[in-house]
């Protein structure tokens, strides 16, 4: 019998699914686009993820000028994988208890163990150039048998997921999830569950969920910097890296696409890029990456230029400040959505008028008082930092090495982006 059945979670926001234990049920976050780790939902405004304690004490010391682009962060909580009276196995949140739970680390690397004995890879949809060893998901009788997590027979949305294959073509194939979130959960899941046997407790950060204001979410990750590893990076680890930025666009614009969703209005299907895709992209191919992004299946959203290049750069002001600091393997999160509602309210009142066939001079009226809005009408942009796993700054945790100045790979891959939409901004005119 789990120790933590008898606790109850002391803070939950809205919709929270609450188990017959009084714990928080978490399930699939679907919006996932990049990452390794499974991004689970909290509640409505809320995802968790495995604790790394090196980023959770980042999030406790963060500046507070940089807290308008991070997600907010909401604490810590035990979780664990129970049995439930139908025989399925969730994955619930309990408050969480000094001492009893695992930290996924505290070593100096998080390299999830490598699974070399695979049968099958899981990425059915991921893209041609996959590397082989970071495709090998589960072994069929783990993957089947994880079918009988409650978390996945609930993981659907009702939009459907896309994933565009290394030509560029749309695969038949329509999902009800982000085909990466899937992947990372499914690898999550077996991890926890080969574990569970003495049911274990793992600690898990929670952080606001930067994409819950957004009804359909068109989310870029993107990988900054000209470097990945951290200072505690082995030597091979730190070889690798080095080898995945020299051949990507990491080296030349110091930013690098790490996965995507957009949705496309004219087909109603969000569709989505994986790291690998990013990884193999030239300076030519990011260009066109970020005009899909920016592409809702109809046209370019030039309407969406201004409002990410001022946040762009009011973000690179503030770490231009921030001496000392590295974000090395952190990601911007760049997001919108893929159907304003305002916008959506404005066109359907033209077109109402032009049915109802109403006097000219109130159509006029109309169009004048539309034009005002879509003048003054700015999309809701976001645009966050996620990820501080690997980052440091002078005095943090004792880190033995101390960078001069601000990090100025995360501000050149910066400058690469504000440049690539001013230029596209202009062209489009
Ligand atoms: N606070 C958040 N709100 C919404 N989505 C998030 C948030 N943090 C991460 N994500 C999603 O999860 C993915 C992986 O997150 P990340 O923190 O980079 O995980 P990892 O440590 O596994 O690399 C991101 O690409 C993004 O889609
Ligand atoms: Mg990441």
């Amino acid at each position: 019998m789990c120790v933590c059945q008898t606790m109850e979670v002391g803070k939950h926001g809205k919709n929270a699914t609450h188990t017959g234990s009084r714990g928080v049920l978490l399930e699939p976050f679907i919006h996932q686009v990049g990452g390794h780790s499974s991004m689970m939902r909290y509640d409505d405004h809320t995802v968790c993820k495995p604790l790394i304690t090196r980023e959770q004490r980042f999030y406790e010391s963060l500046p507070p000028e940089m807290k308008e682009f991070t997600p907010e962060y909401k604490g810590v909580v035990s979780v664990c994988f129970e049995g439930d009276s139908d025989g399925y196995i969730n994955l619930v949140a309990y408050p969480y208890v000094e001492s009893e739970s695992l930290e996924q680390d505290d070593t100096p690397e998080r390299d999830q163990p490598r699974r070399k004995h695979s049968r099958r890879s899981l990425n059915k949809s991921g893209s041609g150039s996959e590397h082989k060893e970071e495709k090998a998901g589960l072994t069929s009788e783990t993957s089947e048998s994880i079918q009988d997590t409650k978390s996945l027979k609930s993981f659907h949305s009702d939009v459907p997921f896309q994933m565009l294959d290394g030509n560029s073509s749309v695969s038949s194939e329509k999902i009800s999830f982000n085909p990466w979130s899937l992947r990372c959960h499914k690898q999550q899941l077996s991890r926890m569950r080969s574990e569970s046997k003495e049911r274990k407790l793992y600690k898990f950060l929670l952080l606001e969920n930067v994409v819950h204001h957004f009804k359909f979410p068109c989310v870029l990750d993107l990988k900054m910097g000209t470097r990945q590893h951290g200072d505690d990076a082995s030597e091979e680890k730190a070889a690798r890296q080095m080898k995945k930025c020299a051949q990507s666009t990491s080296a030349t614009l110091g930013v690098r696409v790490c996965g995507m969703q957009v949705y496309q209005l004219n087909t109603g299907h969000y569709l989505c890029r994986n790291k690998y895709y990013g990884r193999g992209l030239s300076i030519e191919g990011f260009r066109s990456a970020l005009c899909q992004y920016l592409h809702n299946g109809i046209e370019l959203r030039k309407d969406l230029f201004d409002p990410i290049l001022s946040k762009l750069q009011s973000l690179k002001a503030v770490l231009e400040r921030q001496a000392s600091y590295r974000f090395y393997s952190s990601s911007l999160l760049i997001i919108y959505d893929g159907k304003d509602t305002r916008c959506e309210t404005y066109l359907e009142r033209k077109a109402e008028m032009r049915l109802k066939q109403m006097d000219l001079s109130l159509a006029d009226k109309l169009q004048d008082v539309g034009s005002t809005e879509s003048v003054s009408f700015q999309p809701k942009v976001d645009v966050r930092m996620i990820d501080f796993a690997h980052s440091t700054f002078k005095g943090f945790r004792d880190d033995p090495t101390v960078h001069d100045g601000p990090d100025m790979g995360y501000v050149f891959g910066l400058e690469s982006l504000i440049n690539i939409i001013e230029q596209m901004r202009d062209e489009n005119q």
